[in-house]
């Protein structure tokens, strides 16, 4: 057993807009051990960007709203003033954004802005000493440290993700969130970034949850996979369990898993899932993926769904009821 960096106890976030209360977060539940990659997948709405955000303390203020404890190092995130907060972002957490172009500030030079992360979160350290490590960090994310005077613009799509990645690391973070770091580049470049992101955290021992859509990313990069579907982990488990073919799985991880090619298997067809995800301010009664899943029972359709699990393993759904025991 790993030591635990991150522990999320029963959290939920709703905003709140126009009076209209979204459930974009719901009971989730997470361990996250040091040196630990998982992999947060699900569709578009479940709420990975929102549980993501709430680590940092990033919600909006006013329309949002946390429930539950977010324990890192046992310290619960949710309780820390702005100034606590601050010295957590970018030194110990730090965060990959959606959307690599519009993070970066155009009007400054690449290098700069590697330079002001690692002057914010280390006092007093010499010019020479910030100099010598934008090299070191440009290098690690396989970019020329010649480069560093150019500004964003003079850089590919996939090389300002380097850079991204570049500024998120640069004060080794113990906790590394990735939010769908490759969604904006072309498959080539997805797998090198990949690849540049796992040697990285090899090297500097961080963990990470990498949000993605993407199971094939998921398959060469994470330790632990939790599947979220509006706003619920209903799958959780090992890498190998999850892609256990063999073994019983939520129907909507099949649904999600039916939906990629498999190349070794000439006959399988794209499976898309029927229906869309709910709306949050509206979540169906029971499972609230029982409107779409093809397995649905009279028990799935009003009620809490209970969580059977096997070990670490867990998944929220009647059909495992008897298979394995119910906490
Ligand atoms: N600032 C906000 N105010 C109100 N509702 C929001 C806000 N941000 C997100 N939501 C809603 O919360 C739900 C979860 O959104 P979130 O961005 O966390 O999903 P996601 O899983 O990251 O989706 P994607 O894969 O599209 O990035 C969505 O229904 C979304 O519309
Ligand atoms: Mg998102």
């Amino acid at each position: 057993m790993g030591e635990t960096l991150l522990e999320l106890k029963d959290l939920s976030v709703r905003y709140t807009t126009d009076g209209v209360i979204s459930r974009a977060v719901n009971h989730v539940n997470l361990k996250l051990d040091k040196g630990e990659i998982l992999g947060l997948v699900g569709e578009t709405g479940a709420g990975k960007t929102t549980t993501a955000l709430s680590l940092l303390k990033l919600l909006p203020k006013y329309t949002s709203e946390v429930d539950g404890e977010i324990l890192f190092e046992g310290k619960d995130i949710n309780k820390m003033d702005d100034k606590e907060i601050r010295n957590i972002r970018g030194s110990k957490i730090s965060m990959i954004f959606q959307d690599p172009m519009t993070s970066l500030n155009p009007v400054f030079r690449v290098g700069e802005q590697i330079a002001d992360v690692i002057k914010i979160h280390n006092e007093g350290i010499s010019l020479h000493e910030v100099e010598d490590r934008v090299d070191n960090i440009l290098t690690m994310v396989g970019i020329p440290p010649s480069r560093k005077r150019e500004y964003p613009h003079q850089f590919s799509g996939g090389m300002k993700q380097r850079i991204m990645i570049a500024i998120a690391i640069a004060c080794n973070p113990d906790l590394l969130l990735a939010d769908e770091p490759t969604t904006a580049l072309d498959v080539t470049i997805q797998a090198q970034v990949i690849k540049m992101m796992r040697n990285l955290q090899k090297e500097l021992k961080s963990s990470v949850i990498l949000i993605t859509h993407d199971l094939g990313i998921v398959a060469n990069f994470c330790d632990k996979v939790a599947i979220m579907y509006a706003g619920e982990i209903i799958e959780y488990g090992t890498l190998e369990e999850l892609f256990d073919k063999s073994k019983p799985h939520h129907p909507y991880t099949e649904g999600l898993f039916g939906s990629i090619p498999n190349i070794q298997e000439k006959t399988s067809r794209l499976k898309p899932i029927f229906g869309l995800t709910p709306n949050p301010a509206e979540l169906p009664e029971g499972c609230h993926f029982h409107p779409r899943c093809e397995k649905c029972m009279e028990v799935c359709k009003s009620g809490e769904v209970p969580t059977y699990r096997n070990g670490d393993y867990r998944c929220q759904c009647h059909l495992f009821a008897g298979k394995e025991a119910a906490v």
